[in-house]
């Protein structure tokens, strides 16, 4: 794929990443622990009926350099007992409200580090979901972890509470990279790790994490970390864009003195590593996800089927609610979203009194909801065929179609740059065009506004 850099100025403009909808800048602070309350209630009647549990670990052996995530050094570990605590009470809290007869569909476990603790807890954690709730019949219950804590034993009880999916940080394969980002390797070879995690009666799916635009980085060199991968075959693997946001977070202004690539040099490591796992036979998901030929989201791409929630991408057989806990944790229900505090203390203060933690947030409007379903439709799918959407929503597709800027007006721009295709009754996404998908997605919004200049960059 050849990109012009006259493409890139153009469009490398402020726009929603569209991870939710409205973007988190709608989210707000008037939104409290009653009105997360109401949107938990309101949720059984709701679909999609599955359940999808997130929880939030937020303690790391050590912080690396470019983290942007919610995380915190585990220091003294004082502060584990009393936030595993606040965990359950929210646990409680919640799982009552929901109705007993919805089955669990996905529970996911990020942080921070979910195996940076005990992952004994982990496993009662677990159970405190199994005990109240049945699973449909093939959940995903995913970990992020560190492979530099993950051993033999540690494996073993993971698979035991019942994970069947882990998602291993590499980030990079070259140790040179690691050390300047002031984070560990894996003391066990990861192809090792894979094995054993792949082995016995019930093999676990397994994802790999990359980063791209990190010190000590090249086109070249991320090209072999890429084509090692590659020799491993996980079954998943994602190129995150290395974010730099040293004014939200502090810990990442010392790579500016090692070194950062420039972004041309980044833009050439994300292509390169585009098309060697594309020759390789991965299927490239949203715009830096690939998986294997015959995984079931691969499938749901080539149906037009795929979907996504905050848990990342499924289809709509295994999507569900997300009800989320802990520390800085977001839930999405059917009617909004609700954000728990990010400050450490306040969280486990606030549980600790029985009350939910709930900072802000957002309930939407029906209109909204609609406008939704299409932006995620045609992030995840690159495209829509608008009958095929409007039956899935069993609404007719005048109505589907008013909910967006859908005319061919909306779109000329992005045709004549050939970064998609428009047609009457379907949009359709170029290769080129999937790299701009958000600016297309804001232009269908119609609630998007230009002047608001508070989203990252598209590229
Ligand atoms: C919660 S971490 C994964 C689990 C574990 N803490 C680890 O680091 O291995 C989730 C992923 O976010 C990605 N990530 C973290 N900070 C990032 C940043 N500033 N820009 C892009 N990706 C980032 C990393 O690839 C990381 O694997
Ligand atoms: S990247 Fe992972 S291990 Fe590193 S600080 Fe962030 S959450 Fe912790």
């Amino acid at each position: 794929m050849l990109v012009s850099p006259e493409l890139i100025e153009k469009y490398n403009v402020p726009v929603p990443r569209y991870t939710s909808y409205p973007p988190a800048n709608y989210f707000s602070d008037t939104f409290g622990p009653d009105d997360y309350l109401s949107l938990i209630e309101a949720s059984n009647q709701a679909e999609p009926a599955h359940l999808a549990f997130y929880v939030h670990i937020p303690f790391c052996k050590k912080i690396c350099h470019y983290c942007g995530c919610n995380a915190c050094a585990l220091g003294s570990a004082s502060q584990v007992m009393p936030y595993l605590e606040a965990l359950k009470k929210e646990i409680d809290l919640v799982c009552k409200l929901i109705d007993p007869a919805r089955k669990i569909a996905q529970i996911h476990y990020g942080g921070g580090t979910p195996n940076a603790i005990d992952v004994n807890f982990l496993k009662e954690i677990n159970e405190m979901f199994f005990e109240r709730f049945q699973c449909i019949e093939k959940p995903e219950i995913a970990i992020e972890c560190h492979p530099a804590y993950l051993d033999f034993n540690s494996i073993d009880i993971l698979k035991q509470a019942g994970f069947n999916r882990f998602s291993l940080g590499i980030q990079d394969f070259d140790n040179k990279v690691l050390k300047l980002v002031n984070r560990e390797p894996s003391k066990i070879a990861v192809e090792t790790l894979i094995e054993k995690l792949k082995e016995g009666e019930k093999p676990a799916g397994v994802n790999l994490d990359f980063i791209y635009g990190l010190p000590g980085q090249s086109v070249q060199s991320f090209v072999e970390t890429i084509q090692k991968a590659i020799e491993i075959r996980p079954d998943r693997l994602v190129t995150f864009s290395y974010a730099h946001v040293p004014w939200l977070k502090k810990n990442q202004i010392i790579l500016e003195k090692r070194g950062l690539p420039h972004p041309d040099e980044k833009m050439k490591m994300f292509l390169a590593a585009h098309q060697i796992l594309k020759n390789a036979g991965y299927t490239a998901i949203g715009l830096d996800h690939y998986v294997l030929p015959d995984d079931e989201l691969s499938k749901a791409l080539n149906n037009n089927k795929l979907h996504r929630n905050f848990q990342g991408y499924c289809t709509r057989e295994t999507t569900g609610q997300v009800y989320a806990f802990g520390v800085s944790s977001i839930g999405q229900l059917e009617g909004g979203y609700a954000q728990n505090s990010k400050d450490l203390k306040t969280y486990i203060n606030t549980l600790k009194q029985g009350e939910l933690a709930t900072e802000k947030g957002y309930a939407l409007r029906e209109d909204q909801k609609i406008t939704r379903e299409i932006i995620t439709h045609f992030m995840c799918n690159k495209g829509i065929i608008w009958k095929q959407l409007a039956d899935e929503l069993a609404l007719p597709v005048d109505f589907l179609k008013s909910h967006a800027n859908t005319s061919n007006k909306t779109f000329e721009e992005f045709v004549n740059d050939k970064l998609m295709v428009f047609h009457e009754d379907s949009i359709e996404v170029s290769e080129t065009g999937a790299l701009f998908i958000r600016n297309i997605a804001a232009a269908l919004d119609k609630a998007y506004d230009k002047q608001l200049n508070i989203y990252s960059k598209s590229v």
